[in-house]
């Protein structure tokens, strides 16, 4: 499997305060991370692939109990929303096979968790709109990040170490693959999720639904799925 192609380009400009709100919140953020891993792309992905793998389950667990109380179709937004979060914890399982976390980054992870996921949370009961919005920004740094990694291996910073066994067997990689194919793989996700969560948005605020970047193939996960077959 080789990665489709990902459009680099796409950002939704802000409009309106909720969209504003959205995309300081994410560049306010973008800061902190670069202040904090500076060019530690490995651990980058570990830290922050936690984090990344909150938004789906929390708008999963909203849609699914707002569809209970009103009784009324979820017109796929659950399942999509669970395929995210799903995702996002493979990406970390992933990048954990390639770098390890610190054991301050183990408790950064622990701390984020609490006020991450309660803020997420609150924000969207108060405004599933600029929740989406601010993961579809989430996500256009996700890819930025991860073309910068590409940049990083590409020019030997970073060894481009064998791909790990759980990444050869959830994106079907070759025999072969390396850490630049899943670098690869994983951006296409992000572009993914980024063009998902900006529409979401924008079926909540009633405007044009813009185009899907496609979803890499991913094996789906049974119980007691192992990383090697
Ligand atoms: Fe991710
Ligand atoms: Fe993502």
């Amino acid at each position: 499997m080789t990665a489709p192609a990902v459009d680099l380009t796409v950002h939704h400009r802000p409009k309106g305060l909720s969209d504003r709100v959205a995309y300081g919140f994410v560049k306010a953020l973008r800061f902190c991370a670069d202040t904090f891993f500076a060019k530690r792309y490995g651990h980058r992905a570990v830290v922050l692939e936690t984090v990344a793998a909150v938004p789906g389950m929390v708008g999963a667990t909203l849609n699914h109990l707002k569809c209970l109380r009103r009784m009324e179709d979820d017109r796929g937004w659950i399942k999509t929303l669970m395929d995210e979060a799903e995702n996002e914890r493979m990406h970390l399982m992933t990048f954990i096979e390639v770098c390890k976390p610190t054991l301050f980054e183990r408790f950064v992870v622990v701390a984020v968790q609490w006020v991450f996921y309660l803020f997420f949370f609150g924000l969207y009961l108060v405004s599933s709109k600029t929740a989406h919005r601010v993961v579809g920004y989430f996500e256009e740094e996700a890819v930025i990040s991860y073309t910068h990694y590409l940049a990083e291996i590409d020019e030997g910073r970073s060894a481009n170490v064998p791909a790990p066994e759980i990444a050869k067997r959830y994106w079907a990689l070759s025999a072969d693959a390396t850490l630049r194919d899943v670098v690869l793989v994983v951006r296409a996700d992000e572009a993914h999720h980024r063009d998902v969560n900006h529409g979401f948005a924008n079926e909540i605020a009633g405007l044009p639904v813009t185009e899907t970047a496609p979803c890499p193939p991913h094996e789906v996960l049974q119980p007691n799925w192992k990383a090697a077959a």
